[in-house]
């Protein structure tokens, strides 16, 4: 099957199967190797991306139904070699120790400040409470927050 969206601000068309998932058209067709696949049944957030603004696991979702989409992944939210206010929040607040949840943290943060550009604590922890991190834990990821509110 044939399907039209845009990723990253790309028009595309492409020829898919229609049992494949998103993720695997990110990671494997498109090289957007950011977007990671952790658990693969919508459980731990690694896979978020923006799809029409709204942030989605893209382990739940078939390639088939993202037509006519508008999708951003990690690799389409920063301006060139300008990082994203929040990409560079994490960095200054050292909220990456492995990276593997970050860009899922990240967009899901992203989705919430497209929404609400001043959320409070409990809207910050909601945004986030479906992506899990392991390593670094979550105040650091509040603090990155924090900052981006200003
Ligand atoms: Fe999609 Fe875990 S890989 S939610
Ligand atoms: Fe390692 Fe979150 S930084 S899982």
């Amino acid at each position: 099957m044939e399907i039209n969206f845009s990723i990253n601000g790309e028009q595309k068309v492409v020829e898919l199967e229609y049992d494949l998932r998103l993720v695997d058209l990110l990671r494997q067709k498109f090289g957007l190797i950011g977007t990671k696949e952790g658990c693969g049944k919508g459980e731990c957030g690694a896979c978020t991306v923006l799809i029409n603004s709204l942030a989605v696991n893209s382990c739940l979702v078939m390639a088939s139904q993202v037509e006519g989409a508008e999708i951003i992944t990690i690799e389409g939210i920063s301006n060139g070699e300008k990082l994203d206010v929040l990409q560079q929040a994490f960095i200054d607040q050292g909220a990456v120790q492995c990276g593997f949840c970050t860009p899922g943290l990240v967009i899901s943060l992203k989705a919430l400040f497209i929404q609400n550009p001043h959320p409070d604590r409990l809207e910050v922890a909601t945004a986030i409470s479906g992506n899990l991190c392991r390593c670094t834990g979550y105040q650091r990821v509040m603090e990155a927050a924090e900052q981006v509110k200003g």
